[in-house]
Formats: C-alpha cells, structure tokens, sequence
C-alpha cells in the first residue's frame, strides 16, 4: 500500500479539490495573517502549494517535508506550473517563498515558531496524539492547524456487491493493524482536539466522490480509481470473497461504471494562546 506514490498523488489532486470543504478554507483564509509561515506535514507532490496560492496566499514561506525523495522531486517541479522562479530547494512565487526538503514530519519542525501546520491526507496515517504534539510545538502560540482530507471509515463502492461489507470491513481492519494507522482518524482527531485546550474552528466533511460521466471518468480519476482497488487488493487479498469482488470492480472500472466514496473530514484547529 503505498501512499507515495507520486502517480497516485497526482491522480488524486482533482478528485481532492471537489472533495475540499469551502467552509473550512474561508475560515482558514480569514484567520491566517497576512504573511503566514506555513509548514507542510507529508506536503506529498506539493500540490497544496498552487492551491494555497490560488486562494490568495501570495506572500509568506512554506516549507513541506515528506519522507519521500521521489514525491519531493515531483513538488519542485510545480515550479513550471506556477511559472515561479527557482530558489534554493524550491521556488518563489510572487512573494511566497516553497521550499521542500526530505524528513520525518514528526520531528523536523523542531525549533519551527510557524502561523500554519497544514496536514493533508496524513493524520490517518500517523499517531494522531504525536502528531498534535509535535505540531503544537512547531507554531507559535494560538497557531493553525489545517488538516483536510483526513479519512474516517467510510469506504463505498457502487453498484452493490454481496460481499461489499466484509471488504469494507476486512480492508479498515488492515489499515487499523498497520502501525501508526487509523481508519476512524477523523473522528479521532475530533476527539482528541476537544482534549487539548485549543478552539476547533471549523470542521467539515469532504468525502472523496468518485463518479463516472457518460462512462468515463475525469482528469486521471480512472487510475486514482484503479490504484485505490489496488489498495483494497493488497489489504483483503486472502479474503474468501476477494477474488470475485475484486473481478467485478475492475471489470466495472473498465466499463466506466463503477462509483466510490471515502468519507473524510477537513478540520481547522487554534492551538491554545496565551
Ligand atoms: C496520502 S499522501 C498525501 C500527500 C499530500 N499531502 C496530498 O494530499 O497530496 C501522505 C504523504 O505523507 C508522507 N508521510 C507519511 N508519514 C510521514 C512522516 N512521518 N513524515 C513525513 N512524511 C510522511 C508520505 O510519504 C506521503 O507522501
């Protein structure tokens, strides 16, 4: 199962931008300041970085770790799309500054004193309480955390299929025996922030809605779709009912029939001031 893949990062971007929840992002831009700092937590292939812009945040730094030397790669090259120019380890962008670098997110922030945590896709794949700590650490007092996209148990496949529940159920299951993983994280999350003394500022869902149009299915969704079942395969393969179900997804995949949803939640969250 690998998350990092930059193939399926970058399938993943539009199906991401449908899912985002307005409502978090206008409270997000509303309380960020002018020139945020901003440090990104599995930044992936920085595509949080052409959006962050799109929104508005034009000026300001960011700096995105992942662990993966393949995907960072890929993030400095978003410098093209952005028509940005090249700096060390990144690009600047009107007066953003995006510098990407190779690291444990859980421990490179150290010293950090940023305005914004930004945590996509991430905090179900990470100890959620780690997680927080180690971000409260990075921000200043009263800082922001935006974790969108954060997966909360929710996995459907459509049309139906008999053994649609002990998939469902056999695939959360593996991603529960994986270390550090979450299939509820969402809901963790939630929990775990009404525990921390800080202000939950927002929060939405952002289910993930996969749909085939007149049986073919926008941008790369196709294969966002493809490496999603493949997922599914690596984590329920020794299932009695895997095989045929797994045949009948992506025979309807193939048709342009099948439709999927992940339900997920955006959170924007205040750590506590002074
Ligand atoms: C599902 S991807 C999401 C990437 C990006 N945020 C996005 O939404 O497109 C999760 C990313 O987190 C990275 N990752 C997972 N654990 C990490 C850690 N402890 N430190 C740094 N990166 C990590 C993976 O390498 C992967 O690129």
């Amino acid at each position: 199962m690998n998350h990092a893949a930059p193939r399926y990062l970058e399938a993943k971007r539009s199906v991401d931008d449908r899912a985002l929840s307005s409502r978090v992002r206008e409270r997000l831009l509303a309380e960020r300041p002018e020139e945020p700092r901003i440090l990104e937590a599995g930044c992936g292939t920085g595509t949080m970085v052409p959006r962050l812009h799109a929104w508005g945040v034009e000026a300001g730094s960011y700096r995105g770790v992942d662990r993966s030397a393949a995907v960072l790669e890929r993030a400095r090259k978003r410098r093209a799309e952005l028509d940005a120019e090249p700096i060390d380890g990144g690009f600047r962008v009107d007066d953003l500054d995006a510098r990407f670098e190779r690291g444990d997110a859980l421990s490179a922030f150290d010293g950090e004193q940023a305005d914004l945590i930004v945590a996509a896709s991430f905090l179900d794949l990470v100890p959620i309480r780690e997680a927080f700590d180690a971000f409260e650490d990075a921000l200043q007092p009263g800082g922001l955390v935006y974790a969108p996209l954060t997966f909360d148990g929710g996995t459907i496949f459509q049309p139906d299929h008999p053994a649609d529940r002990a998939i469902e159920a056999a695939y959360h299951d593996d991603i529960d025996g994986r270390p550090g993983r979450d299939a509820r994280a969402g809901r963790h999350v939630l929990d775990h922030l009404r525990e921390c003394g800080g202000r939950l500022l927002s929060v939405a869902s952002s289910d993930w809605i996969v749909r085939p149009r007149s049986g073919d299915y926008p941008a790369a969704e196709r294969t966002f779709l493809a490496m999603i079942l493949g997922f599914v395969a690596d984590a329920v393969g020794d299932q009695p009912e895997a095989d045929d179900w797994l045949q009948t997804r992506r025979r309807q995949l193939e048709n342009g029939a099948l439709s999927y949803v992940a339900h997920q939640y955006d959170v924007l969250y205040r750590t506590p001031e002074p």
